[in-house]
C-alpha cells in the first residue's frame, strides 16, 4: 500500500537515494510523503501530495550517513501532513507499511501511561510502543521481537533510532527487501525502488529483523537468531522501470505486450504439446479448479474459467479474495486452486493463499512480481515475465495472465483427450504468432483516441457481453472506472432487460462486445434493444463477424480485431485498454496513479 525507503552509507547519498527511491515507490500510495534524516540529531520533513511537494521543501536541507522515508496511501487519518510518516515517538523515528489493527486499545493504555498523540495513525501507536519498551530493554532486536509480540495486523517498519547510527527494519506480511551495496546498504517495499543504486538484494521474511550498518547487514530470525541469508540479483533493468518516450507509464505497457508474450512463452517449450506439457507443472490429479484473485486479477480468472472450461471441460470456480477467505469452500485434493497476482502481495489473496494450504490442498501462483509472499508461499508458481508494472491500471500483466491460463487450459485440455495434439498444435502456431499480431491490434489506437472524444465528457458507461465477452466487458469497465473516474458498469447483456436497462437513455454511451460467434446473435439481439432506446453502440468484435453486419443499425461506431483464433480475448482487452487509456488522457488525468488507488493493495 505505502512505500518504505531506507539508506545507510559512508557516502552522505541518503537525500538523493530517499527522493529517488520514493519517486520509484509512488505506484504504492501518493497521497502524502515525508522523510528523517539522522546526523547528530534527527530532522523529519513531510507533505501532503506527491513527492514534488516534498522535494520542494527539501532546497536548504543537508543529506547525511543515514534515512528512512515513506510515501503513503492513508488507511488511519487523513492525507495530511501531520498523517505523514515518518513519524517520531521519544527516541524512535518510524515509517510503516501495512495495518496495526489494535492500535485503538493500545493508544488507550499508552496514553495512560502519559504518552500523547499529533496525528490520527495506527503507526504512532506502534513507535510509542517501541519507545515504551525501549526505555525498559536495551537490545533493540529484542525490543523490536516484544514490539511484534504486542503489534497485530500487517506490517513492515524502518526505524532509526536517537541513540545509535544504524537502521532497523523488521516485517509481518507486508513486503520489505534489504538491498546491499558497496558500503551502503538499503531497505525498501521492493527492488525495483532501488534499482539504479543496486540490483542486489536480500528478502526479510515474516517476523524477521535486520540491522544494517554502512558496511554489514545482519538478520535474525523469529528466534533472534543470527541467520544468513541469500542474496539476490533482481533481473529486470532500470529500463523496465522508465517510460521509454511514452507519455504515460499505462501506455508504455500496453506496448510492451509483444515483447512480454515474447518472454512468456519463451520459459516454456512450445514446440508441440508434448514438449510445452512436459515444461509446465503436471496437472494429472486435478479434476476440478479455483481460480482466487482481486479486481483485474479476479477478471482474468473469469476469462480463463471460459477457455479451460471449453478446452478441458473441467468446472472452474473463480473467487473474490475477499469473499473467498472468509466462507467455507468445498474444493478437495482433486482441487487445484490457482492464485492470480500482479504484485504477488495483495493481503486478500494472500490470505486466500494460507487457506487454501492450511488444508493441504495444492496451490498454483501466477505472478508477476518475482520472489513475492504469493509466489514465494504458494506450492508451485508461474511467472508472466512482464517486468516491472509501474501504472496503477494494469495492462499487460492482466493480457499475460490471461495468455498463461490459455497454455495451462491447452494442456489441461490434452490431458483430458478434449483437445487432439493437432488442434492444440494450431493454437500453439497461433501463439508463435501472438508477439507479432497484437502490433496490429495495438495500431489501432487511433480508432479508440477518436472514440474516447465521444466518451469523455459521459457521467455514465455501460458494457455489455455474453459469456466471455461478458467477463472482457468487467475488465474494460474497471480499467474506465479506474483511470477516468467515469462511472460504468459491465453487464451481462441477456441481463439488462431485468431492471438496469431503465438507465439507457439517448446517447447513453455502451459499449458492446461481440467476440463469441456461438453466442453472437443473442448478444446482438440484447444490443437491439439498447439502441431501441436511444444508446450510442461501440460495437467491439472480430472483423469476421463485422463483415456480416457491415451496414446493420444497431450500432454507431464499430472496432474489429483482425484475430479469430482462441486468443481474440488478449486483442479486445487490448482494445478496452486503449479506449480507458484515451478517454483518461481527453479528461487531463493523473493516468498512472489514478486518485484513491494504489498498484498493490497489501491491506485487508
Ligand atoms: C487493476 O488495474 C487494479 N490495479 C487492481 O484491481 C488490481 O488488479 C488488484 O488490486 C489486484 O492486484 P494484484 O494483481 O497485484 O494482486
Amino acid at each position: 500500500m505505502c512505500g518504505i525507503i531506507g539508506y545507510i552509507g559512508k557516502k552522505k547519498d541518503s537525500l538523493d537515494v530517499l527522493i529517488k527511491g520514493l519517486k520509484n515507490l509512488e505506484y504504492r500510495g501518493y497521497d502524502s510523503a515525508g522523510i528523517a534524516l539522522k546526523d547528530s540529531k534527527i530532522e523529519i520533513i513531510k507533505a501532503e501530495g506527491k513527492i514534488k511537494n516534498l522535494e520542494n521543501k527539501l532546497k536548504n536541507v543537508k543529506s547525511t550517513n543515514l534515512g528512512i522515508g515513506h510515501t503513503r496511501w492513508a488507511t488511519h487519518g487523513g492525507a495530511t501532513e501531520i498523517n505523514a510518516h515518518p513519524h517520531k515517538v521519544g527516541k524512535v523515528t518510524i515509517v510503516h507499511n501495512g495495518i496495526i489493527e489494535n492500535y485503538i486499545e493500545l493508544k488507550k493504555k499508552l496514553q495512560k501511561d502519559g504518552y500523547s498523540f499529533k496525528s490520527e495513525t495506527d503507526t504512532e501507536i506502534a513507535c510509542a510502543i517501541i519507545d515504551k519498551l525501549y526505555k525498559k530493554e536495551k537490545n533493540k532486536i529484542k525490543v523490536l521481537k516484544k514490539a511484534n509480540g504486542i503489534l497485530k495486523g500487517s506490517y513492515a517498519f524502518g526505524i532509526i533510532f536517537d541513540d545509535d547510527d544504524k537502521l532497523y527494519a523488521m516485517r509481518k506480511d507486508s513486503p520489505l527487501i534489504i538491498g546491499i551495496g558497496k558500503e551502503e546498504n538499503y531497505i525498501a517495499s521492493d527492488a525495483p525502488a532501488i534499482l539504479e543504486f543496486t540490483n542486489k538484494y536480500m528478502l526479510l521474511e515474516k517476523n524477521e529483523y535486520a540491522v544494517l550498518d554502512k558496511d554489514k547487514v545482519e538478520i535474525y530470525n523469529e528466534k533472534l537468531q543470527k541467520i544468513v541469508k541469500k542474496v539476490h540479483t533482481y533481473a529486470g533493468t532500470k529500463e523496465t522501470a522508465m517510460k521509454n518516450g511514452y507519455e504515460h507509464f499505462m501506455i508504455k505497457e500496453i506496448n510492451d505486450e509483444p515483447e512480454v508474450f515474447e518472454n512468456l512463452i519463451k520459459q516454456f517449450d512450445i514446440k508441440d504439446i508434448e514438449t510445452l506439457k512436459k515444461s509446465m507443472p503436471s496437472f494429472k490429479k486435478y479434476n476440478a479448479i479455483d481460480i482466487i484473485g482481486c479486481g483485474s486479477a479476479y477478471h482474468t480468472g473469469l476469462v480463463g474459467k471460459s477457455i479451460i472450461e471449453k478446452l478441458a471441460k473441467i468446472p472452474v470456480n473463480v473467487e473474490l479474495a475477499s469473499e473467498y477467505r472468509y466462507k467455507d469452500n468445498f474444493s478437495n485434493k482433486k482441487t487445484l486452486t490457482i492464485f492470480i497476482s500482479q504484485s504477488g502481495e495483495t493481503a486478500d489473496t494472500l490470505a486466500a493463499l494460507r487457506k487454501v494450504k492450511e488444508k493441504g490442498f495444492d496451490t498454483l501462483g501466477i505472478i508477476n512480481t518475482e520472489a513475492s509472499s504469493i509466489a514465494r508461499e504458494a506450492d508451485k508458481v508461474l511467472y508472466i515475465k512482464a517486468g516491472a508494472e509501474i501504472s496503477v491500471a494494469t495492462t499487460k500483466a492482466y493480457s499475460a495472465q490471461v495468455l498463461m491460463l490459455i497454455l495451462i487450459a491447452i494442456v489441461l485440455g490434452y490431458n483430458e483427450k478434449t483437445v487432439s495434439k493437432q488442434v492444440a498444435n494450431n493454437i500453439l502456431k497461433d501463439i508463435k504468432m501472438l508477439s507479432n499480431n497484437i502490433k496490429q491490434t495495438i495500431k489501432q489506437e487511433k480508432e479508440c483516441k477518436i472514440l474516447a472524444k465521444d466518451i469523455y465528457k459521459a457521467k455514465d458507461v455501460f458494457f455489455i457481453g455474453r459469456q466471455i465477452d461478458y467477463s472482457l466487458c468487467m475488465e474494460g469497465s474497471l480499467k474506465l472506472k479506474e483511470i477516468s473516474y467515469i462511472h460504468s458498469e459491465a453487464y451481462a447483456a441477456g441481463e439488462l432487460k431485468h431492471g438496469t436497462i431503465s438507465l439507457i437513455e439517448e446517447n447513453t454511451p455502451v459499449i458492446a462486445v461481440v467476440s463469441d460467434e456461438t453466442i453472437e446473435e443473442k448478444t446482438i439481439s440484447n444490443i437491439k434493444e439498447v439502441k431501441a432506446r436511444g444508446a450510442n453502440v461501440t460495437l467491439i468484435t472480430t472483423k469476421k463477424i463485422l463483415n456480416k453486419y457491415k451496414n446493420a443499425d444497431f450500432y454507431d461506431q464499430s472496432i474489429s480485431i483482425a484475430e479469430d483464433n482462441i486468443l481474440i480475448p488478449i486483442h479486445i482487452v487490448a482494445i478496452l485498454q486503449l479506449l480507458a487509456y484515451h478517454v483518461a488522457k481527453q479528461k487531463g488525468l493523473d493516468i498512472d496513479k489514478p486518485r484513491n488507488l494504489a498498484k498493490s493493495v497489501t491491506v485487508e
